[in-house]
């Protein structure tokens, strides 16, 4: 089925928010360390503040439609240099790829990077020159991808996990 890339729309909310869903449920689902959860209402709490972001940040959602379903979301804005950040970074424009997203059953066939591409070419139209995107280590997937797209490691954060301090989850379980 041929799939067209468009900026989103209103109507795209409840797409919007599966989506988002969709990515934490995968993330979820690699996470090796299993520090990730999805509780009622995240999906419309997640979409609300990329929403308000993109909104502040000169950003853009492109979605992917595939006949008239949405089936793929790429999320991004632009981040200026502040005065401080050129104290210590030569003068630059960075595009940072907030969220990229396909549909459950319609990976592996060149939606995301048709997403991710579209991104960049926004990019460009703002004078970017360097863009960027995160992800969780264990998402060997996605890190392929962009490693084929050109994307090269740049930073690394590391974590370590400390012996349990008890700490009570307000939500009721135990945090560990
Ligand atoms: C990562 C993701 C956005 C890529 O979109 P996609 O449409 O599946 O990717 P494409 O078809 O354009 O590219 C395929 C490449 O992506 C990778 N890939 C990622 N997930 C894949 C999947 N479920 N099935 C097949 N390929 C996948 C493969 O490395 C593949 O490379 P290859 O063709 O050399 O084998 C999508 O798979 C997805 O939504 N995954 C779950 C959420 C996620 O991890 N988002 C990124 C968070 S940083």
């Amino acid at each position: 089925m041929k799939v067209k890339v468009r900026g989103y729309r209103e109507s795209d909310k409840a797409a919007l928010v599966t989506l988002l869903e969709q990515l934490l449920d995968y993330q979820a689902s690699v996470d090796d360390r299993k520090r990730l959860r999805r509780m009622p209402g995240f999906g419309e709490s997640f979409a609300r503040r990329m929403l308000r972001k993109v909104a502040k940040k000169n950003g853009r959602i492109f979605v992917a439609e595939a006949g008239s379903e949405v089936v793929g979301v790429v999320i991004g804005i632009v981040v200026e240099q502040t005065k401080e950040d050129r104290l210590e970074h030569i003068p630059a424009r960075f595009g940072e790829t907030l969220e990229l997203v396909v549909r459950d059953g319609h990976r592996g066939k060149g939606i995301g990077t048709t997403l991710l591409r579209r991104m960049e070419a926004y990019f460009s139209q703002k004078k970017c020159n360097i863009v960027g995107i995160g992800l969780l280590a264990a998402n060997s997937n996605a890190y392929h991808l962009y490693g084929s797209l050109g994307y090269e490691d740049r930073a690394h954060y590391m974590t370590k996990e400390l012996p349990s301090t008890g700490h009570q989850d307000p939500d009721g379980g135990h945090r560990s």
